[in-house]
């Protein structure tokens, strides 16, 4: 699949990761805080945000790819239009890629309810109980101590990738009944996919 992209999002050579599927230790394993903002670090967010452009979904966290560390990527504002079929070449606009390093909630208020997804979990969706409202504050790529407000979608998006990084998943916020089926399903479904890349 070739994605282009009306900005110049990836320098030449950013390299798309394998997504990790539930169940997997590493997606239940508490994240390292981030302590060394150098050329490594860049190159990983950059790979990890062309990983979610191509899935496509509007979020990834380190855990998602193997790699045990608190940082994620989102973009909750971008189109994904398919330009060529036969050639699954897609041409991506409106993108606002944000990267969050060592990400630490506050001030979350209020309640909200949202049909949500995880790329590690395919093909299940169901209603989660959020905050509203909340505050961030993080580093950049480079270090830098930021914060930002966010409410709506990339509030949601924000909680749902900060509970990868404490190894929390949305079908944990289910009910048990709800959990257990979808479980044993991604179970299944695991098996199955493992039975298809032998017979490849
Ligand atoms: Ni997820």
């Amino acid at each position: 699949m070739n994605i282009t992209c009306d900005e110049p999002l990836y320098p030449s050579g950013a390299t798309k990761l394998d997504i990790v599927l539930y169940p997997d230790p590493v997606l239940k394993t508490k994240g390292e805080e981030i302590t060394s903002f150098d050329k490594e670090l860049k190159e990983l967010s950059q790979n990890m945000l062309l990983t979610m452009y191509h899935a496509p979904g509007i979020g990834l966290a380190g855990p998602q790819i193997g790699i045990s560390k608190r940082i994620f990527v989102l973009d909750v504002d971008y189109d994904r239009d398919c330009i060529d079929e036969e050639n699954n070449h897609y041409q991506l606009s409106n993108v606002n890629p944000l990267v969050f390093i060592n990400p630490v909630l506050r001030d979350l208020e209020g309640e909200t309810t949202y049909q949500e997804g995880c790329l590690s979990i395919p093909d299940i969706f169901d209603d989660v109980k959020r905050f509203e409202t909340l505050v961030v504050d993080y580093q950049d790529i480079y270090g830098n101590d930021q914060s930002m407000s966010a409410d709506g979608l990339l509030s949601i998006c924000i909680q749902h990738e900060n509970d990868h990084l404490d190894g929390i998943l949305f079908i944990e916020k289910l009910s048990k009944l709800k959990f257990e089926f979808y479980r044993k399903k991604m179970i299944k479904e695991k098996k199955r996919l493992k039975r298809n890349k032998e017979d490849e």
